[in-house]
């Protein structure tokens, strides 16, 4: 069984080493939870330290706020696209602007200003191809689920993260969490499941990783701290963050 590093150091060990390849794990977690660190860091590792190169499918923030984010860590994306490490996708399925072209100068390779999620998919599959990308990361599929009924919305983010499993990479997504009760389409779907908290204890803020699921893995299942620093996530394997008392104060339900 192939492993994928994740690129998030005191991460691998968590997982036996690393995602399983060809897997489509789930990150999720409230607002600022870091969750579009986590994948951009998990592409940048990828086209740097592992030789494989990915793509970075934007579909809730414009690609330049997240270029400009970026560069808070040192990553420099442009670079990466330039050197065809990395290709980005501006897939928003509710933009109904029509983009005539690529504006001139911009590193994205496509403007999939489409509503269409078989459009969109395809769109992926060719820019896999083109860079023979090993990594993927979508943030978010949240948008796919908004305006569409509840049934429409499960069967959308069905078939989509089926389709992302013919994809010959491994697969990141995020997605919001928005009600701490119910677990989502998407989380009963995945093969991997990794949740950011972030709890209120006292007047400061602590952040915890939980890997919820990551099939065929004898992974940790306690809840590890993590913190974000000037070269990306750094996940603290050998500490613990106690739930039980603090649970009360996920942000998710004390809003
Ligand atoms: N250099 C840095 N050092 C420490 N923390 C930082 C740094 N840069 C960003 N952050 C933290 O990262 C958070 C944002 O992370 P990120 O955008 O990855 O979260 P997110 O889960 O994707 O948020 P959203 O739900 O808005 O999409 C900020 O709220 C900030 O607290
Ligand atoms: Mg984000």
């Amino acid at each position: 069984m192939g492993k994928v590093k994740t690129a998030i150091q005191g991460l691998d060990e968590l997982i036996e080493g690393g995602y399983v390849e060809n897997d489509v794990i789930l990150i999720t977690g409230g607002p600022g939870a870091g969750k579009t660190t986590f994948g951009i860091q998990y592409l940048v590792g990828g086209a740097t330290a592992y030789n494989e190169p990915g793509v970075l499918v934007v579909m809730e923030e414009t690609p330049a706020r997240m270029i400009r984010d970026s560069w808070r860590f040192g990553w420099d994306i442009e670079k990466l696209v330039a050197q065809k490490k990395i290709k980005i996708i501006y897939a928003n399925p509710f933009k109904y602007t029509k983009f005539a072209k690529t504006p001139e100068g911009s590193p994205l390779s496509v403007i999939a200003s489409s509503k269409n999620i078989g459009e969109i998919f395809q769109q992926i599959q060719a820019e896999v191809n083109a860079i023979k990308a090993k990594r993927v990361f979508i943030d978010s599929i949240t948008s796919l689920k908004l305006s569409t009924e509840p049934s429409e919305a499960r069967y959308i983010v069905s078939e989509f993260i089926k389709n992302l499993e013919y994809l010959d990479c491994t697969t990141l997504m995020t997605s919001e969490i928005y009600s701490r009760e119910a677990f989502s389409v998407e989380e009963y779907l995945s093969s991997g499941v990794i949740r950011l908290h972030v709890f209120r204890v006292g007047g400061s803020r602590v952040r915890a990783i939980e890997i919820l699921k990551m099939r065929g893995v004898k992974h940790d299942e306690t809840l590890h701290p993590y913190d974000i620093q000037e070269k990306g996530i750094v996940v603290h394997p050998t500490e613990t963050v106690m739930n039980d008392e603090m649970s009360l104060f996920d942000t998710v339900g004390a809003k």
